[in-house]
Order: C-alpha cells, then sequence, then structure tokens
C-alpha cells in the first residue's frame, strides 16, 4: 500500500465512522421517540439505527431481532425510511437479522407496520410481533418474554435459515 493510501486512511475512517454492535434488539425511532419509550420499557440491551447522517453508522456483529416503525407515504410507497433502508444496505445487518417487530397506527389500515412486513418479506424473516404507538404493558410483556424464548437455543435450532 503506498504511503499516501495509509496517510488517507484514517482521514476516510474519521468522514465514515461506524459503531459496532453485538445487542440482540436493534431498533430506529424517530425525533417523535414512541419507538424508543416502548424499547426503554423492555429493560434490555438495545442499540438505535442513527437518526441523523453525521453519526456514526450501525454494523451487526451478532444475530438480532429489528424493531422499526412504519413511515408511509400515499399507498405504503416510501414506507421504509431512509435510514432503516442505509442500515439494511450494509450485507453484514442482512445477514444478522433473525426476525422483525412492527411499531406502527392502524389508523393506516392496510398499511399498518408495512414497513416491518416489507423487511421480513424481503430478508426471508418472520415478523414476530406488531404493536401501536409506544405499545401498552401487555405489549411490552409479551415481546419481552417473545424474546426471551425466540433466543433460545431450542428456538434458534428450529428457526435455522
Ligand atoms: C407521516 C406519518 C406516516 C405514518 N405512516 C404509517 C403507516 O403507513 N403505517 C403505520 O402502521 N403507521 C404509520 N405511522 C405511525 C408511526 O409508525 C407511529 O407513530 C410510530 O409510533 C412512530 O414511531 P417513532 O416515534 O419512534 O418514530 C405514520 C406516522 C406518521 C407521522
Amino acid at each position: 500500500m503506498p504511503p499516501t493510501a495509509l496517510a488517507d486512511r484514517p482521514n476516510a475512517e474519521a468522514q465514515n465512522p461506524v459503531q459496532f454492535t453485538d445487542s440482540k434488539l436493534i431498533y430506529f425511532s424517530s425525533v417523535s421517540e414512541n419507538t424508543k419509550r416502548f424499547v426503554g420499557k423492555l429493560e434490555m440491551d438495545v442499540a438505535r439505527i442513527p437518526v441523523f447522517a453525521t453519526e456514526p453508522q450501525l454494523i451487526s456483529t451478532a444475530p438480532y431481532v429489528l424493531l422499526i416503525p412504519t413511515y408511509g407515504g400515499e399507498h405504503g410507497k416510501r414506507s421504509i425510511l431512509p435510514q432503516i433502508m442505509k442500515f439494511l444496505q450494509v450485507e453484514q445487518n442482512r445477514e444478522n437479522l433473525r426476525g422483525v417487530i412492527g411499531a406502527g397506527n392502524t389508523n393506516f389500515g392496510a398499511y399498518y407496520c408495512i414497513a416491518a412486513k416489507r423487511i421480513a418479506q424481503k430478508c426471508n424473516v418472520p415478523v414476530l410481533y406488531k404493536f401501536e404507538l409506544m405499545g401498552t404493558s401487555d405489549d411490552v410483556l409479551k415481546v419481552k418474554e417473545g424474546l426471551e424464548t425466540f433466543w433460545t437455543p431450542a428456538s434458534q435450532n428450529r428457526q435455522q435459515r
């Protein structure tokens, strides 16, 4: 490698910083932070997909479940936010994905949690659960217990991809 390339490397890393995570639950929440409030009640180790382009890109190093809200355009168009698309464009993040939990609002009818459904279909993983807005205490309990069961070795063996 020429010395100039070596000299440029720290510069390149500074411009495209990354943050690695082995969290089993990775979520996105926009500035309204409904999803963040739900995730806080789970009391789990979690990682948040960056909201702003200036934040480091998140890279998953272990199998995880993705928890995301839907922000649909007309007829469900562009329902997956660009931050989530950017995260899933990283091959490692797609490879480690094991399931999706959707947050949304049933007022959107057929497009309720459509982003979670589309990602699950595209990445060939299950939609594990759906809930509205910041979820109820029942949702919190179901997701907590559901994830514990999901990550047991017996359950993982059944789902091996
Ligand atoms: C402009 C806009 C569009 C939305 N579109 C959908 C939708 O198509 N389907 C759905 O289930 N929820 C939709 N929602 C509801 C959000 O998914 C819900 O408010 C979610 O809790 C937002 O999470 P956040 O505050 O963590 O970003 C929409 C909300 C807004 C503000």
